[in-house]
């Protein structure tokens, strides 16, 4: 791996007590091609603006695709949060979209020592993290629509605070109305960012309404849950966690698969299946809702005290965070932290 390293570092212009998400970059970034079949040396620069052709065929045809994970100050260490987990996305997501997969070892190879070298920009408040963002597009030069022979892979940096402005406190959602985020057969499982282009109008008019985000509905019957976007989404309804099955429509959530993991693990019924709209709104009447949250790397646990279906409003748990939201956030930010035991080997553990 070739490393250049920046002249000079940008890490005192930030303030690292009051981080949002995603605003602030740290000073190197891995870039890299894949070219005559194969993916060529990695690299890894000073973080700075890239030079391309406007012929790009992504630009035209959105041939992408990302993912996103985060390392966090343990005092002593950096741990990342289950990289082999977001590697495996990757790969998926890449299939899906005609790009060239990557190998486990080279892709935690490079985001590995991109992390080491930038460790002074893991944040080291509770509640904060770095945020690891690769991504993958096409480069060839062309206006026809095909499958590019060549691409750049890049890993850039952020140390972010909480995602939502709400922070733990529960967040409103709405559900999505007339549009629709992805059909069976689509793209809805792939990281690309034609999934997330999709979803910003709906999100503009929900937040014009007073709503955080959109809760999306199936695309066939406008009825069936499906994710929040920008998080997975479950619900606890009669004591049982109940979260969409992973059918090809919604992102296999990183979190969505450890608080599956660590529910079962605590002996609670965990339930993968299709859920609508109607039984959340009757779980409601009859007072066995008890609990709904998203989950999400950027997000972590985030609590949904409201839901508004056309005339209907869901109020959750009095708008409240509830206990097994608060439960899943403690346990995940205490193995992220390293306050906890790493019993599942989620961790990747970078000695200081
Ligand atoms: C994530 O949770 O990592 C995401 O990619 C969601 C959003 C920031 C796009």
């Amino acid at each position: 791996m070739r490393i250049e390293k920046a002249l000079e570092s940008k890490r005192h212009e930030v303030d690292f007590d009051n981080l949002n998400f995603g605003e602030k970059f740290s000073d190197h970034m891995v870039s890299f091609e894949y070219r005559d079949d194969k993916w060529q040396t990695p690299e890894i620069i000073p973080f700075g603006n890239i030079s391309v052709s406007p012929a790009m065929c992504s630009f035209h045809y959105g041939q992408m695709i990302f993912e996103g994970l985060k390392a966090f100050f343990t005092g002593d260490r950096i741990n990342i949060f289950r990289p082999e987990k977001h590697h495996e996305r990757h790969n998926r997501s890449c299939k899906r979209l005609c790009i060239p997969p990557m190998e486990k070892e080279l892709f935690i190879r490079v985001i590995k020592a991109l992390v080491t070298l930038d460790s002074e920009w893991v944040p080291r408040g509770k509640g904060t993290a770095l945020y690891i963002r690769p991504f993958v597009f096409a480069t060839e030069n062309f206006l026809g629509v095909k499958v590019s022979d060549t691409y750049r892979f890049m890993v850039i940096t952020s140390p972010v605070g909480a995602y939502y402005k709400e922070g733990l406190n529960p967040v409103r959602l709405i559900t999505s109305g007339a549009y629709t985020r992805a059909a069976k057969g689509g793209l809805g499982e792939a990281k690309t960012p034609a999934n997330y282009a999709a979803s910003l109008l709906p999100a503009e008019e929900a937040k014009h309404k007073g709503y955080t985000q959109v809760l999306w509905l199936d695309g066939i019957q406008d009825k069936f849950i499906e994710e929040v976007g920008t998080m997975n989404i479950c619900f606890v309804i009669d004591g049982t966690l109940i979260t969409p099955s992973l059918d090809g429509t919604i992102l296999p959530g990183v979190t969505r698969d450890s608080v599956i993991i660590l529910a079962k693990d605590w002996g609670i019924r965990v339930e993968e299946r299709p859920i609508s709209i109607d039984e959340v709104i009757a779980a409601s009447k009859d007072g066995t809702l008890q609990e709904a949250f998203g989950t999400g790397t950027a997000a972590v646990i985030s609590p949904v005290g409201e839901i508004r279906h056309h005339e209907e409003t869901i109020i959750v748990n009095d708008g409240k965070i509830g206990g097994l939201s608060q439960r899943f956030y403690d346990e995940i930010t205490g193995i992220q932290y390293g306050e906890l035991e790493d019993r599942y080997g989620w961790i990747l553990s970078i000695p200081l």
